[in-house]
C-alpha cells in the first residue's frame, strides 16, 4: 500500500509513520508536511534512511502542489493529520486555523476526488462535540457543538469530509480521538509542557482551578486505532477513539511532580483559558466492537515511559523550546497572564 500522510512531521503523524513502517515493512509512506513551528524532521530521524519513506515539503492549502503531489505519488490512501492543533494559539490568532484546517482540508478532498483515492482517513478530535458535564460520554451520535476556534475549524473540516462522501462517494472515514500523550509531543501541550518545565526547574502553569477533565490516550494506541480504521473501517463512518483514562489536569500535574520527586509548590495557578471546555470523555465502544481495538497502555505506565523519554531526549525538547517558542511562551504565560 502507498499512503500519503499529511502532517507527518508533527507529534501524532510522526508516531504513526514510525508505527506503520515497523508493522508493514512493504508499505510506502509519503510524508507531506509544510513544516510549521510544530513540524520537526528530527521526529523521523529513525526512519528517514528507509527506501520506502519519503518526505515532501508542502502546504495542504496549496491546491496546485497538493494535486501535483497526489498525481505523482499514485497513493492508495491518504491519512490526513495536518492541522493547526493548539487551542490556546487558536484563541490568540484564529486565521491560520481556518486556512489550514478548513481550506486545506477542502483542497485535499478536492485533489483526492480528482485522483480517485481509494481511502481517505480524516484525523479529527473529540473537541468537535463540545464540553460534557460531570456525567456521560461522547458517542459518534453526539451532536457537533465546538467551542473554540480550533474545534470549530475541525468540526467544519469534518462536515466537508462527510459532504464529499455523501455527494461524490469519496471513501472517507473520520476518527475522533481524545487527548494524546507520548514521545515527540510538542511542549506547548499540557503533559510535555509540565514535564519539561519541571525538568528545567520552572513553574508549572495550571489554568483556573485545575479541575478540567481530559481523557488521555497513548499516541501508540491512537496509531493502532488509525491502522485498523485505515484497513477495515466502513466508508462514511465516524470512529471515536479514547482510552477511558479520565483525569483532572491537577491529577496529571501532581502525578508528574510525584514521579520527578518535586513539590506541589512547583504549580503556579494562572488565569483560565477563555471558553475552557470543562470535561471530555470518549465512548470508544464502536471501535472496540467493530474493529477489535484494545489500547495497550495503562495511563500511569504510559506517563512514566513518557517522562523517561523526555529525561533522555533533552536535546530534542531544548531545541524545540528555543527561538519562536520563547516568544509564544511570553505571550501566553508572560506578565499579561499573571499568577492568580
Ligand atoms: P501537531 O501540531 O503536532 O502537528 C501538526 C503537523 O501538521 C505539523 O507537522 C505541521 O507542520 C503540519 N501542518 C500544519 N499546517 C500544515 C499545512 N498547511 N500543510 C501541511 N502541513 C501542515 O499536531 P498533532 O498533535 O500531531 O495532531 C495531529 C492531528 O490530530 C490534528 O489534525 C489534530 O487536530 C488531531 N488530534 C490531535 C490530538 C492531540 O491530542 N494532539 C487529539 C485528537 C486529534
Ligand atoms: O481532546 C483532543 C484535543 O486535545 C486535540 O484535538 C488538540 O489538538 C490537543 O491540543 C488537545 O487539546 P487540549 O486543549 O485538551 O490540550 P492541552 O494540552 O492544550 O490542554 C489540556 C488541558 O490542560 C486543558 O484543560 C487546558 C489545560 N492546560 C493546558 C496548558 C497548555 C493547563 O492547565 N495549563 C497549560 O499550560
Amino acid at each position: 500500500m502507498r499512503i500519503v500522510v499529511t502532517g507527518g512531521a508533527g507529534f501524532i503523524g510522526s508516531n504513526f509513520i514510525r508505527y506503520m513502517l515497523k508493522r508493514y515493512p512493504d508499505y510506502t509512506l509519503i510524508n507531506y508536511d509544510k513544516l510549521t513551528y510544530a513540524g520537526n524532521l528530527d521526529n523521523l530521524r529513525e526512519v528517514e534512511h528507509l527506501p520506502n519513506y519519503r518526505f515532501i515539503q508542502g502546504d495542504i492549502a496549496d491546491a496546485g502542489q497538493v494535486e501535483q503531489t497526489l498525481a505523482s505519488c499514485k497513493a492508495d490512501a491518504i491519512v490526513h493529520f495536518a492541522a493547526e492543533s493548539h487551542v490556546d494559539r487558536s484563541i490568540m490568532e484564529p486565521d491560520q486555523f481556518i486556512r489550514t484546517n478548513v481550506v486545506g482540508t477542502h483542497r485535499l478532498l478536492e485533489a483526492a476526488r480528482k485522483q480517485g483515492i481509494a481511502r481517505f482517513i480524516h484525523i479529527s478530535t473529540d473537541e468537535v462535540y463540545g464540553s460534557l458535564g460531570a456525567e456521560g460520554f461522547f458517542t459518534e451520535q453526539t451532536p457537533l457543538a465546538p467551542n473554540s476556534p480550533y474545534s470549530a475549524s475541525k468540526a467544519s473540516s469534518d462536515l466537508l469530509v462527510q459532504a464529499y462522501h455523501h455527494t461524490y462517494g469519496l471513501p472517507v472515514c473520520i476518527t475522533r480521538c481524545s487527548n494524546n500523550y507520548g514521545p515527540y509531543h510538542f511542549p506547548e501541550k499540557l503533559i510535555p509542557l509540565m514535564i519539561t518545565n519541571a525538568l528545567e526547574g520552572q513553574p508549572l502553569p495550571v489554568y483556573g482551578d485545575g479541575l478540567h477533565v481530559r481523557d488521555w490516550l497513548h499516541v501508540e494506541d491512537h496509531a493502532a486505532a488509525i491502522d485498523l480504521v485505515l484497513h477495515d473501517g466502513r466508508a462514511g463512518e465516524v470512529y471515536n477513539v479514547g482510552g477511558n483514562n479520565e483525569r483532572t489536569n491537577l491529577e496529571v500535574v501532581q502525578a508528574i511532580l510525584s514521579q520527578l520527586s518535586l513539590p506541589i509548590s512547583s504549580i503556579r495557578y494562572v488565569a483560565d483559558r477563555q471558553g475552557h471546555d470543562r470535561r471530555y470523555a470518549i465512548d470508544a465502544s464502536k471501535l472496540r466492537s467493530e474493529l477489535g481495538w484494545r489500547p495497550k497502555y495503562a495511563f500511569d505506565e504510559g506517563l512514566a515511559e513518557t517522562i523517561a523519554w523526555y529525561r533522555t531526549h533533552t536535546a530534542w525538547w531544548q531545541r524545540v523550546k528555543d527561538g519562536t517558542y520563547r516568544h509564544y511562551y511570553e505571550l501566553q504565560y508572560g506578565s499579561n497572564q499573571g499568577a492568580i
